[in-house]
């Protein structure tokens, strides 16, 4: 077997001209995979059929593989690694050698979703700059490419569309300007920030996002921009009526403990258990 994480990917219009729209089967809201590969058309077609598009984090080959083992159709290799895995106290530190490092190691577990990676801390910042990282990420392995703004990069996200690469949109509380912001607050409270999420959202879905990532935005707000656009909008922290949602893998198996946002409840206690299982086998040696 090849050891090229590109082996047999081809360029990302090569993958869309050789997957048919959906190859999933719904079975209440779990999306169970049959064959075939994840494609930015089939996450949107979920939205058409109203499925619930379940998408989870990872940043390396078990992860990546467990997770489309259970059937998750949407794998991100987020900017969150630099918290999570890399010890950074917020994602603004992560370069692009972190990512494509990541990229790569998610990738070699070829999985049936679709990999979409953060192009991360200033990646964006120009047309030029944004159309070469996105380059990077998809040569490193990612199938779609993530980036953090609405109208102020439209210009980029054109770019990276007419390119050939499939974009996945970021508004709401966007973790990359959490200096600026001093935290990580709720958006979509007043009618200015509301009217600025909507315009941004219409804005990307006309520039050619396949689906917008809502962070922490008012659950009011995240249901009507929902409602107001054709793409699939994931929501994380945005309240139950987006149409998909997404965590990082180690929020919801309790794998980070010393922070955990607000709106997750874990499902394991990965930590607490590998502690004890160590204290464990130390104590029988
Ligand atoms: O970096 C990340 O993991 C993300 C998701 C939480 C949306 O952007």
């Amino acid at each position: 077997m090849s050891n090229d994480p590109n082996h047999g990917r081809g360029s990302i219009g090569h993958l869309r001209a050789i997957c048919p729209l959906s190859q999933g089967k719904s079975c209440g809201n779990r999306f169970v995979m049959t064959s075939g590969k994840v494609t930015p058309a089939t996450v949107r077609a979920m939205k058409s059929r109203g499925e619930k598009i379940a998408s989870l984090t990872a940043y390396d080959f078990p992860m990546t593989k467990l997770l489309d083992e259970a059937g998750i159709p949407m794998i991100l290799v987020g900017d969150s690694v630099g918290m999570v895995l890399l010890g950074y106290p917020d994602t603004t530190h992560v370069t692009m050698a972190e990512m494509e490092h990541h990229v790569r190691a998610a990738a070699r577990a070829r999985p049936r979703a679709l990999l979409a990676a953060d192009l991360p801390y200033r990646a964006c910042d120009t047309v030029a700059a944004a159309l070469e990282n996105a380059h990077r990420l998809v040569r490193a392995g990612a199938e779609a490419v993530k980036a953090e703004g609405g109208r102020e990069i439209l210009e980029q996200v054109r770019a990276i569309v007419h390119a050939g690469i499939p974009f996945l949109g970021h508004l709401g509380m966007l973790p990359q300007r959490v200096l600026e912001e001093g935290g990580y607050h709720l958006k979509g409270k007043n009618h200015f920030e509301r009217e600025a999420l909507l315009a941004d959202a219409a804005a990307l879905e006309e520039a050619g996002a396949f689906a917008i990532v809502l962070e922490l935005v008012s659950p009011p707000v995240a249901q009507q921009i929902s409602k107001s656009i054709s793409v699939p909008t994931i929501g994380i922290g945005s309240g139950p009526d987006c149409d998909g949602q997404i965590l990082v893998t180690h929020d919801l198996i309790g794998a980070f403990p010393w922070f955990t946002p607000k709106f997750v409840k874990p499902r394991l206690n990965v930590a607490a258990q590998l502690r004890a299982t160590v204290e464990q086998w130390k104590a029988s040696i």
